[in-house]
């Protein structure tokens, strides 16, 4: 059975076979054996290095409604905030000093956030902090708004695919959302000579064995250079509310084909791993996982950004994340660092 791991990691593909063998046997020993082999790849690539990002979640207005999000626009129960300019270079700030080397300013669709605004911002941060990267996750936008962020000097973009199945894509989004659309948007992205983050959610409702492959074939034509994948929780008041939980496990499992197909790519243990386990983050950095994104957001924000129930780091010990995914971090004998942390394969410099 360690076969099929080993083939995985020679060929760099992976059948549907292999792909429903490995998301469904219960051998721990070729479980096992499958998270060794993605944490040794990622250990080949990034020795015992884990990646911070800070996260500043900019703004929760969004004009989408996708029908798993917990801040889509039908929300009404949705305490709706966008931070100022001078809030989001608090955060830089507050982050730097802390060692953070990587700003992600993430947000909905929100078009307050015009590209004169949003320049602005970025150009500010790239003047005030020449050595860090700026990455956004802005959702969807136009080419020449794509062009105009990396030209005031944003350096990555994620964007989550969801799923790579139109049909898929169909039941998860409302019908004025485009699969084709979002697809070019990745292009563009490339295009551009942003490093790109793709991704999808685990156990999503109509996800399929089929739709997982297709989400795997989708990564390896792309070459991302990030990929972030997290289960999908269940949020309040959404049409999938009382849809169960994606597994842990079968996260796990992704995580570490992906490590295996992708062996460079730079990949989030994500919060909502941590959300549904609470070993959830240092599991997935032993299946080959080897960043985290911790929250820089002010504090009092936190917990409107809940894009599904029971979000971790919104209350209290939010303060404290730096210190705590330190500690985790090394009990996985891994040790975090403060670094850009650009993917090996590119050459990117600012
Ligand atoms: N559970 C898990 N992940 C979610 N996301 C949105 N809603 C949920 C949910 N209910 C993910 C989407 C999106 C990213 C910002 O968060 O994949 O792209
Ligand atoms: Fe946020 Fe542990 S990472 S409290």
């Amino acid at each position: 059975m360690k076969d099929i791991v080993n083939q995985i990691a020679d060929s760099r593909t992976i059948t549907l076979e292999q792909l429903s063998h490995l998301l469904t046997t219960d051998d721990r020993d070729t479980i096992q054996y499958l998270f060794d082999r993605a944490h040794a790849t990622a250990q080949q690539h990034f020795g015992n290095k884990i990646f911070m990002r800070g996260l500043i979640e900019i703004s929760n207005h969004c004009k989408n409604d996708c029908l798993y999000c917990g801040i889509r626009r039908s929300q009404k129960d949705v305490h709706r905030y966008r931070l100022t300019k001078e809030e989001i270079l608090d955060c830089c700030e507050q982050g730097y000093a802390l060692g953070f080397r990587t700003y992600v300013m993430q947000g909905g669709e929100d078009g307050w956030f015009t590209d004169d605004r949003m320049c602005d911002i970025v150009a500010t941060i790239r003047q005030k902090y020449p050595d860090c990267a700026i990455t956004l996750s802005l959702g969807e936008r136009n080419h020449e708004s794509y062009q105009r962020l990396f030209d005031a000097g944003a350096n990555r973009y994620l964007l989550r695919h969801e799923t790579a199945d139109p049909a898929h894509y169909a039941q998860l989004h409302p019908a004025e959302m485009s699969f084709e659309h979002r697809m070019r948007c990745l292009q563009d992205l490339k295009a551009i000579g942003y490093q790109v983050g793709c991704g999808f959610m685990v156990g999503s409702p109509y996800q399929t064995v089929h739709t997982l492959l297709k989400d795997l074939q989708f990564i390896s034509n792309l070459q991302p250079q990030m990929v972030g994948i997290g289960p999908f929780i269940p949020a309040s008041n959404t049409p999938f509310h009382d849809r169960p939980a994606g597994s842990v496990e079968t996260t796990l499992r992704l995580l570490s084909i992906i490590r295996l197909i992708l062996p460079p790519v730079l990949l989030p243990a994500t919060t909502a791993l941590g959300t549904l386990h609470p070993r959830g983050r240092e599991l997935g950095i032993l299946a080959g996982a080897n960043v985290v994104m911790p929250n820089l957001s002010p504090r009092d924000h936190r917990k409107d950004y809940s894009l599904y129930d029971n979000k971790l780091c919104t209350g209290d010990e939010a303060a404290e994340c730096r210190v705590c995914l330190d500690r985790r971090i090394r009990t996985t004998g891994s040790e975090l660092v403060v670094d850009r942390g650009d993917a090996p394969t590119t050459t990117c410099g600012v």
